[in-house]
């Protein structure tokens, strides 16, 4: 941990991944710790394309503990930010009275002034509180030398945030305990163990702002039979399939599975009362493309998911992304061009041919579709070692790149 001993200042700069899942959490036993009904499974994805950057410092002349997201300083009381907080000050104590010499005493006890932006523009819909309390958690750890399980702290920030923490495939056993601690995250394979396979973000226009997933699951879980069904006969068959065919690389029946569960999850979303629906007529554009797409070559090639907005995930391998990238571009027709339209990791151009045109047999939709961003599988959370690229200054306060960003 680096310390600047003229200011008495110490500080850490990470990097977290955004992660999607491909088995579903939704839905909590205990809203408290956060503890899922079911278990999940996701794949996180590159930093280079998606992550949140946090610096956070300690200092004996800070006064309390302050936050700035995106530029904005926000209220550090919210409860889910005081767990994390206190968490880790639990197990820095811990480890302090254990006798680790290497741990630094003083530290503990000082206030925090925590910066957090993303490198994705906020306004997408794409959820940033996984990559937001991974980073957080992880960042606090390196600061003051916790060490070991962190998952089940960055869990109770958010719930999918347990699962940033790692890179590549990664689980999320929901346990069995009522304390939570065997409710944690777990690397199934690294992010390079299927190199073919990559990830299209499909940036979906909305008009209006969705039901949060905390209060949509808080809902469903109130009201649908469905979700039970789900949670208890569904997902536990579901989770070990899914880890097979993940060790197996068939991506033929990864894609089923991931679209089954995410249709099951927009289905309970529909059988909560009243409903939640998240989908939109763009969304229902891209399932129909997507099956159109499949039947036409008689297997699947690419697969999507939807979480708690109307955005489209779509999980394919390398070979299929120049042709399928532009079927999008043919039936969401976009003002953008070609670097706006897909941003991320270079996809190269490809024609379609008439025949493939006229069996899809969709009606072009104008401006459906903002943007696609194009990444893959990536690591989990890293230490930024480059000091000019701390959010906060010398002075503990965020710097003005950060506050533009
Ligand atoms: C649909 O982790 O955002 O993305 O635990 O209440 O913070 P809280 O919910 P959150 O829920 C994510 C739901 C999902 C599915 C998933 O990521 O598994």
């Amino acid at each position: 941990m680096p310390v600047n001993s003229h200011q008495n200042l110490a500080m850490v700069t990470c990097t977290a991944p955004v992660n999607i899942a491909v088995v579903k959490y939704w839905g909590k036993r205990n809203e408290d710790l956060i503890l899922p009904i079911n278990s999940s499974l996701s794949v996180t994805l590159h930093q280079e394309q998606l992550k949140t950057t946090t610096t956070i410092a300690c200092s004996r002349s800070f006064l309390q503990d302050r936050i700035w997201l995106n530029g904005k300083e926000e209220d550090i009381s919210c409860p889910r930010l005081q767990s994390c907080l206190q968490e880790i000050r639990r197990l820095a104590r811990k480890r302090r009275n254990t006798g680790d010499p290497t741990s630094d005493i003083s530290v503990v006890s000082h206030k925090v002034h925590i910066c957090s932006v993303n490198n994705f523009p906020t306004a997408a819909g794409l959820a940033s509180s996984a990559a937001g309390y991974a980073c957080l958690v992880y960042t606090l750890s390196q600061l003051f030398g916790v060490e070991g399980e962190l998952s089940t702290v960055a869990r109770q920030g958010s719930g999918s945030a347990c699962r940033s923490l790692y890179g590549g495939f990664v689980q999320w056993k929901m346990g069995e305990r009522s304390d939570g601690k065997d409710s944690f995250a777990e690397q199934v394979e690294s992010e390079s163990y299927w190199p073919e396979l990559r990830v299209l973000i499909l940036v979906v226009s909305a008009e209006q702002k969705s039901v949060g997933s905390t209060s949509g699951m808080h809902t469903s879980v109130e009201t649908s039979q469905l979700l039970k069904y789900r949670a208890d006969v569904v997902v536990p068959c579901r989770m070990e399939e899914m880890i097979r065919v993940i060790r197996q690389r068939d991506f033929p029946a990864f894609g089923e599975l991931t679209m089954k569960d995410s249709n099951q999850f927009h289905a309970t979303c529909l059988d909560t009362y009243p409903p939640i629906f998240y989908l939109n007529n763009v969304s229902h554009r891209i399932i129909s493309l997507v099956h159109r797409y499949n039947q036409f070559y008689g297997e699947t090639r690419v697969a999507y998911t939807f979480d708690a907005g109307p955005n489209a995930v779509i999980y394919t391998l390398q070979e299929h992304v120049p042709e399928f990238v532009q079927v999008v571009r043919h039936f969401f027709p976009s003002e953008a061009n070609g670097s706006e339209f897909v941003r991320g990791l270079p996809v190269c151009s490809a024609d379609l041919s008439e025949e493939l045109k006229r069996d899809l047999n969709m009606e072009p939709t104008q401006k459906g579709i903002h943007y696609i961003i194009s990444t893959k599988a990536g690591p989990g959370p890293c230490v930024v070692e480059d000091p000019n690229l701390h959010l906060l200054g010398v002075d503990g306060l965020p710097k003005k790149s950060a506050v533009s960003d």
